[in-house]
């Protein structure tokens, strides 16, 4: 069957000559040459600035939501890209909820990670849960309806806040252990036209998705969405621990907010942005 995927030409004809890419490569400038990013604040300053609304971000934290350096601080919206937990027990969700009821938000949005098999399908938790010492298996529904009760998870869909378009997708490929490239993304995630936010667990290929080898392990059809489609005007990330950090390549803040520098206790701070109010609102 042909696939309704065309990969970008460029993109595709860089990655097919150089397995090992610099964050940058892939749009032919280096990472000194993009600077600086827009939006980006401290986290801990005082948000006085009330035509925007402030984005607190983090991704990756595992059991470690707790731990994150000095902490989450307080704003408008919180951002969670994803891997709430390392092995999805119970345990580990009740955890990120209990902390995420107490975190001083207007609103709070989470993208499922890989890690976070217990709420993602029933079939596949199923297949692989005694493996990674699930006994007795969680039931998926249960630990949604929890998860639900304290953060809005974005499931391929678009919210949008003060007027801002925030677009939460699922990764397909959604294994424990899953590296990207992945499947091309499927047609639910190809109607939503420009969003100001994209959250995705995964980097797009090229950017800020370095592995700990060093070897770039982006999602290139997320990269071609990116570019062709979505256009945000920020791209919520984690996934890749060893690229935690912000991108801006002229037209989109990349931001990989991956807390864990490998699998221990978060290491990284919270990302933090103030974004424009659209005018009108
Ligand atoms: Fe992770």
């Amino acid at each position: 069957m042909k696939s309704q995927y065309s990969p970008p030409t460029y993109d595709w004809e860089q990655l097919m000559k150089m397995n090992r890419l610099k964050a940058g490569e892939l749009i032919g400038k280096t990472e000194k040459e993009i600077t600086p990013a827009p939006f980006i604040v401290n986290p801990f300053s005082p948000h006085i600035n009330s035509s925007s609304i402030r984005f607190v971000c983090t991704s990756d934290t595992h059991k470690g939501l707790n731990t994150v350096p000095r902490g989450i601080p307080s704003g408008d919206v919180f951002i969670h890209a994803g891997d709430i937990s390392q092995q999805s027990f119970v345990q580990e969700i009740d955890l990120f909820c209990d902390i995420v009821t107490h975190l001083n938000f207007t609103a709070k949005f989470l993208v499922k990670g890989n890690h976070d098999i217990a709420i993602h399908d029933q079939g596949y938790l199923e297949l692989v849960g005694k493996q990674f010492g699930h006994n007795p298996i969680p039931s998926v529904n249960e630990e949604l309806r929890k998860v639900k009760e304290c953060i809005t998870i974005l499931d391929n869909e678009v919210v949008t806040f003060s007027g801002i378009r925030i677009l939460g997708i699922t990764d397909p490929d959604y294994r424990l252990d899953a590296v990207t490239y992945g499947p091309p993304f499927d047609s639910s995630t190809s109607n939503f036209g420009q969003v100001d936010i994209l959250v995705s667990h995964v980097p797009p290929m090229g950017i800020l998705d370095l592995d700990h080898r060093g070897v770039h392990a982006g999602q290139l059809a997320l990269l071609y969405k990116v570019r062709t489609e979505w256009k945000p005007k920020v791209h919520i990330f984690g996934h890749m621990h060893s690229n935690y950090g912000t991108f801006f390549d002229g037209q989109t803040l990349f931001i990989n907010a991956s807390a864990s520098m490998g699998l221990d206790n978060p290491k990284n701070p919270v990302i933090a942005f103030d974004y424009p109010i659209p005018s009108g609102i």
